[in-house]
């Protein structure tokens, strides 16, 4: 087994950038990277620091997991892609079952789109003309994406685009279920239904009910008791305009944290679930099914992977990720992933301080983390280093990182 020190120093073990008999200059790395051609030659302890790394095995666990059980249940599967920003994650997705991808904002959507990605969900509302002018674009381009709306006026904006264009966007309503975007459940969506139902130029795709609340409530019997009672709201609401001879052809919502919980719900057929292929700190610690504080359903494939760049004396080294290599949006520090006894300490931005419990690291040696919170962490980097055991096998672009509009 590996001690904490040889696990940590195995980073400095092999010289640097050195396969077998072939010793490589970072240049020629850069272009085998270019022509994605690393498998075999590439080690994780070559890479640059701070690297965003993704464990494959851990991936694909994750990956199959959620996919099955979406199967098995025999609702669709559309994973939001405001985790990953990656369309390479995002055709894998497709490989394994998924029915497309979600993107957060408009100008995700379009790097999936460009990239050839289909099934598109835009999940917040498009507003402002020039926005509306590119979902137009993005509906050419890809025309069974899907908008949402939560509003009368943004209904007829969209409607008006559309006409203009000589084409029907696909738009669902976005429910507030929670406390962030969407219009009230009941009446007041049914109403906003039957008024875009009459659009001319508008096909109603259905409901979408995204409840972020519930999502991280610790406890699973909690957590459950919390989304059944928003997402039964969303379904009352589908019958209640299903009642008015509307067609509602899709409900979809659910996140990492209720998946199997909205997924046991008549009415939901489809779940938009992100973190679920990465992991953090924050959905770590939500508690699972068996009642356990780990929420242990998915494996940690995420990781931020660093330098001790100095030790300035024996009670702590300093890595070379900062505020600039992790999100901080959340109470807690980045979590060492072989020992989490070790205290990370934000020091600054482009350094951490590890408080050492005996004297286990040196400069040079490697130390790897588990991320406070997926998504904005992997907003942080241009790619992400994708490794099985100690090697990398691919590196993908994380294309629509910064793409927040
Ligand atoms: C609209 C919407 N759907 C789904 C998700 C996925 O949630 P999670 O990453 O918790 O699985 C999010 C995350 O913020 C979201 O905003």
């Amino acid at each position: 087994m590996q001690t904490r020190r040889t696990f940590l120093a195995a980073g400095i073990a092999a010289p640097a950038v050195l396969r077998g008999a072939k010793s490589y200059s970072w240049a020629e790395i850069e272009k085998m990277i270019a022509r994605g051609d690393v498998k075999g030659k590439l080690a994780k302890s070559d890479l640059p620091t701070p690297a965003l790394l993704l464990d494959m095995d851990a991936f694909e666990h994750n990956v199959t997991r959620m996919a099955t059980h979406a199967r098995d249940r025999k609702r669709s599967l559309r994973p939001h892609g405001k985790t990953h920003k990656c369309p390479e994650i995002a055709r894998r997705l497709v490989q394994a079952g998924a029915v497309g991808a979600c993107g957060a904002k408009l100008s995700e959507a379009e790097v999936f789109g460009q990239h050839g990605i289909r099934g598109l969900l835009v999940t917040t509302s498009v507003v402002g003309k020039y926005k509306l002018e590119r979902a137009i674009r993005l509906a050419k381009l890809a025309p069974d994406t899907m908008f949402v709306t939560d509003n009368t006026q943004n209904a007829a904006d969209l409607n008006d685009a559309a006409r203009a264009a000589g084409l029907k966007l696909n738009v669902a309503i976005d429910l507030l279920v929670g406390n962030r975007t969407g219009i009230k459940t009941g009446e007041p969506a049914a109403a906003l239904a039957e008024s875009i139902a009459k659009l001319s130029h508008i096909r109603f795709a259905g409901l979408q009910a995204y409840c972020g609340q519930a999502s991280h409530v610790k406890g699973w019997e909690a957590r459950r008791k919390s989304s059944e009672e928003w997402m039964g709201k969303a379904v009352e609401t589908r019958r209640m305009i299903e009642r008015r001879g509307i067609e509602v052809r899709l409900l979809t919502g659910g996140s990492t944290g209720t998946y199997n919980i909205d997924s046991e719900i008549d009415g939901v057929d489809e779940l938009q679930p992100g973190s679920f292929m990465f992991m953090d700190v924050d959905y770590n610690i939500i508690g699972g099914k068996d009642g356990g504080e780990h929420y242990g359903d998915f494996q940690n494939s995420l990781t931020v992977y660093t330098t001790v760049v100095s030790k300035p004396d024996d009670s702590y080294v300093v890595v070379d990720g900062g505020l600039k290599a992790f999100s901080t949006d959340k109470p807690f520090p980045p979590r060492l992933k072989e020992d989490p006894a070790i205290r990370y300490n934000f020091g600054g931005d482009e350094h951490g301080k590890l408080t050492l419990a005996g004297k286990a690291l040196s400069v040079g040696d490697k130390a790897e983390f588990i991320a406070p919170h997926c998504d904005p962490t992997v907003n942080l980097y241009d790619r992400i280093y994708c490794t099985r055991g100690a090697g990398v096998e691919a590196v993908w672009r994380i294309a629509a990182r910064g793409m927040s509009q």
